[in-house]
């Protein structure tokens, strides 16, 4: 990042680092590290394709900072599975009560995990934040079984899309 897009993304994302319910995730651990840690990740990598791709970096970045805004308490009792499917709407929940979100950040909070969900991204900004964490958790060395074979998918579903375009 250069200094004046580091300077830019610090802006977008301050009011949501700065509340402190958000800060509780600094405890929560999330492929190894903190999930506050895993989420400027993938807010970081959504904010630099957004760049690339010329398209919403602000919401895109936002919303790939409260993907996964949710603790490890809320989901203790379901299987990895189950909680795959279902923490994109705590998140959202959660995201929901403390800002005032845009059709397009509650569409990528909710569509991150597709394919595991079936709600597929309605936007482009949906889709980098899907796709940037996929990016990211591969990198943080995220162990599950399931995970390189739904890349695999999730990447060869966004080739068949873009293909008819
Ligand atoms: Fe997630
Ligand atoms: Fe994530």
């Amino acid at each position: 990042m250069t200094k004046f897009q580091k300077h830019e993304f610090d802006d977008i994302v301050q009011n949501i680092i700065n509340l402190k319910e958000y800060n509780n995730l600094k405890k929560e651990i999330h492929h190894g590290i903190s999930r506050y840690d895993h989420s400027m990740h993938v807010a970081r990598c959504s904010y630099k394709l957004c760049k690339v791709f010329k398209i919403d970096y602000k919401e895109a970045t936002r919303s790939a900072l409260l993907h996964d805004f949710f603790t490890n308490s809320e989901v203790k009792d379901y299987n990895a599975i189950k909680r795959y499917r279902i923490h994109p709407q705590i998140a959202l929940n959660h995201s929901s009560k403390y800002f005032n979100l845009t059709e397009k950040e509650k569409d990528a909070i909710l569509t991150h995990m597709f394919p595991w969900t079936l709600t597929i991204p309605k936007y482009k900004e949906s889709w980098i934040v899907s796709l940037a964490d996929k990016i990211v958790s591969i990198k943080e060395g995220c162990n599950s079984k399931l995970f390189m074979p739904l890349t695999t998918l999730f990447l060869f579903i966004i080739n068949i899309i873009s293909i008819q375009k």
